[in-house]
């Protein structure tokens, strides 16, 4: 028995679950890919796809039709990607899209299944997808397990699977939460970054490292920050196509008043910005940036950074924003799908009842669709979709105050999806 059925036959064994899984929205069978769209960058579509025509047609044509990989997960993974995904049918209809949904298990719920966090058919089918969206994956249960049987090690396995370096996290202050944010309110007013971080190289993987002894025989720990140019080409790229697409600023962050592998970081970006003349970039070093983030967050637009900066400056900056529920990211490879999923974990706290956020999630299914099929109408109309939502006063618990109106996960969906539909009109005279 394929991981698939059994997958679904745990579904049809479990209320709860087909509850959240309504079998008919499975698509067991999926088409054969027909519009494989390029990533983000124009870049790598003339490196290796042989041209950027292919993004253009799909952009004009009139009907388009995607594989995507679902992979709910645990915890709340499950009804939040449920969510999405009724969003992004809802914003696809609108703008001439159907989407083809596999799921597959991930994490907690593969181990149940099959003894792996990660199984070989879930990455062959993700891989074969023109994007993955993930809701989260992790729990109680597992946590114990050795660590190559845990949740985590499947996704950083699909990660790696999927090839993906690049991670773009933005940081949006919506106006309606702003009071959510730890900031002084005229500090975190109208924040709107984007972090992109180096996602497969740097000091998290540089050898050697190790544990070994000094010459007087103390016990020392060791690792390398080492990055190859091509590396740091590459997230170059996505990060200057990524301003373009925003505000047109780009700060470079590293430390190469100390480390060499930030000086090569410095010089390889410098080179690349001339690629982009419509693109202003600057330098920072990570502790000032570290600084300028708390004090000054506005001055930013999109920065790029390596991966252990990244991992530290990217939580930095979700935090401004005061409110987890709502931060979607996006990671992307070279070549084959990008992985689009919410920056919390599965919150088994609040698993099942119905509280979770799906903002984040379906902000994540916006993401895949600009820099994952490059959609930018429909991208644009789930934004406006969450947009309204919050004007509304509509709030899940994580995000609610007074005076708002308390909704579960279930209705907010509701709310999204009622405030698309109210963008027909525009759409459909489009
Ligand atoms: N990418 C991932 O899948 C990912 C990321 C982080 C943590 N995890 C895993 O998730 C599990 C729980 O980790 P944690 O508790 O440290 O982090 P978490 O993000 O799951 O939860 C932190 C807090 O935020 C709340 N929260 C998170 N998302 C929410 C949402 N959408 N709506 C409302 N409230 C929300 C939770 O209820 C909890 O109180 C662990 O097993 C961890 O390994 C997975």
């Amino acid at each position: 028995m394929s991981i698939q059925s059994l997958y679904h036959s745990q579904i049809k064994n479990s209320s709860s679950l087909i509850q959240q899984f309504p079998m008919n929205s499975l698509q067991l069978n999926p088409t054969p890919l027909t519009a494989r769209i390029p990533l983000i960058s124009s870049y790598f579509q003339n490196k290796n796809r042989g041209g950027g025509t292919i993004r253009c047609a799909a952009a004009t044509a009139k009907a388009r039709t995607y594989n995507i990989t679902l992979l709910p997960g645990d915890g709340i993974g499950p009804e939040v990607v449920s969510v999405a995904k009724d969003v992004l049918d809802a914003a696809g209809s609108l703008n001439g899209i159907t989407f083809n949904f596999e799921e597959m298990p991930v994490g907690g719920n593969a181990l149940d299944l099959t003894g792996v966090p990660l199984p070989d058919e879930t990455l062959s089918n993700a891989k074969k997808s023109d994007a993955v969206l993930l809701g989260a994956i992790g729990g109680y249960k597992w946590d114990n397990n050795e660590k190559h049987l845990k949740p985590e090690t499947g996704l950083l396995q699909l990660r790696a699977g999927l090839g993906v370096f690049a991670n773009l996290r933005p940081a949006t202050v919506f106006p309606q939460l702003v009071d959510s944010s730890t900031l002084k309110k005229d500090v975190a007013e109208g924040v709107d970054l984007m972090v992109v971080r180096e996602l497969t190289g740097g000091i998290y993987f540089g050898k050697p490292r190790g544990f070994d002894q000094d010459e007087n025989g103390d016990e020392i720990g060791f690792n390398t920050e080492v990055y190859a140019g091509y590396e740091i080409d590459r997230i170059a790229h996505v990060a200057f196509e990524t301003a373009r697409k925003r505000r047109g600023k780009l700060c470079s962050v590293d430390k190469a008043n100390v480390l060499e592998a930030s000086m090569l970081w410095r010089k390889r970006v410098t080179k690349i910005a001339s690629d982009y003349p419509d693109v202003e970039l600057s330098h920072m070093y990570v502790d000032n940036a570290a600084m300028q983030l708390i004090r000054d967050p506005k001055q930013f637009d999109t920065i790029v950074t390596n991966n252990i900066f990244g991992d530290i400056l990217s939580d930095e900056a979700s935090m401004i924003t005061g409110s987890i529920g709502m931060l979607p990211s996006a990671s992307l490879g070279e070549l084959g799908p990008g992985l689009f999923e919410p920056i919390h974990g599965s919150a088994p706290d609040i698993a099942g009842q119905d509280k979770a956020n799906p903002l984040a999630t379906v902000l994540s299914a916006a993401m895949l669709l600009r820099y994952g099929l490059g959609e930018e109408d429909a991208a644009k109309m789930i934004e406006n979709a969450v947009l309204e939502t919050l004007n509304k006063g509509f709030r899940t618990g994580d995000i609610f105050s007074s005076g708002m109106k308390l909704v579960g996960c279930e209705e907010m969906g509701e709310q999204v999806l009622r405030s698309i539909d109210s963008q027909k009109p525009a759409a459909v005279a489009r």
